[in-house]
């Protein structure tokens, strides 16, 4: 049975749905507790209503990026962790942080990497003029939004999309891959070999399509 601690920062809809995929399909895991940068990330409260521990390491309480990753680490060894999760875990974090869960935390980042990394990924991708756009579940590795891929979802920019109308649609495709993606973990199932990264017993695609009606009905 292998523990994950799932990071968060906000309203934590992909932590949710790595919840329910680990319990309603019978993961070899459990979610050992959700924790956060910020006190009131709504988040927090799904994960209490459901059974799991939850802790807040307050950035704003650290001089610095150092003592605060100190403390965020202290937090999630308690809890001896196989997977550490960042879902929506809106830190810059350290290089002996990230070193230290090397090879066991992922992290979900809303573009098809590594196009866009950083942050406002959909108003980049539509700036642009990209035709499709994604999110990608990655291994976290010091830079920041780089890590061998391990999932990718693609759709379709439909015209007259704005940020806020394809962040709504890719979220969907994010609960598909995210928990997808734990799981292969949790399973043994990711071999990385030279950055890249392939599911094995037995392969499977690493990518899925979410295209619109309206783009289905006029492929070539
Ligand atoms: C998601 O779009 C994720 O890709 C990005 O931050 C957002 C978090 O949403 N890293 P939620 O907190 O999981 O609902």
């Amino acid at each position: 049975m292998k523990n994950i601690v799932i990071l968060i920062s906000g309203r934590g809809s992909n932590m949710e749905a790595i919840v329910r995929a680990c319990a309603a399909e019978k993961w070899p895991a459990r979610v050992a507790a959700v924790l956060s940068n910020r006190p009131d990330a709504s988040g927090l409260q799904f994960a209490s209503r459901h059974g799991i521990a939850t802790g807040v390491v307050d950035h704003k309480q650290f001089s610095g990026r150092e003592s605060f990753d100190a403390a965020m680490r202290d937090a999630i060894d308690a809890y001896q962790p196989d997977l550490i999760v960042l879902a929506g875990f809106m830190r810059i974090l350290t290089p002996g942080f990230v070193e230290h869960y090397a090879g066991r935390m992922l992290n979900i980042h809303p573009s098809l990497l590594p196009s866009f990394p950083g942050l406002h990924t959909h108003k980049q991708a539509l700036e642009a003029g990209v035709k499709l756009h994604g999110a990608t579940v990655h291994f976290v590795t010091p830079e920041l939004d780089h890590g061998p891929i391990v999932l990718q979802a693609a759709l379709d920019v439909l015209p007259g999309d704005t940020p806020e109308s394809l962040a709504d649609r890719l979220l969907d495709s994010e609960h598909v891959i995210y928990p997808r993606a734990v799981r292969w973990f949790v399973e043994d199932r990711l071999h990385v070999q030279d950055g890249v990264v392939q599911v094995v017993q037995p392969a499977e695609p690493q990518w899925f399509m979410a295209i619109s009606p309206q783009a289905a009905g006029k492929q070539p």
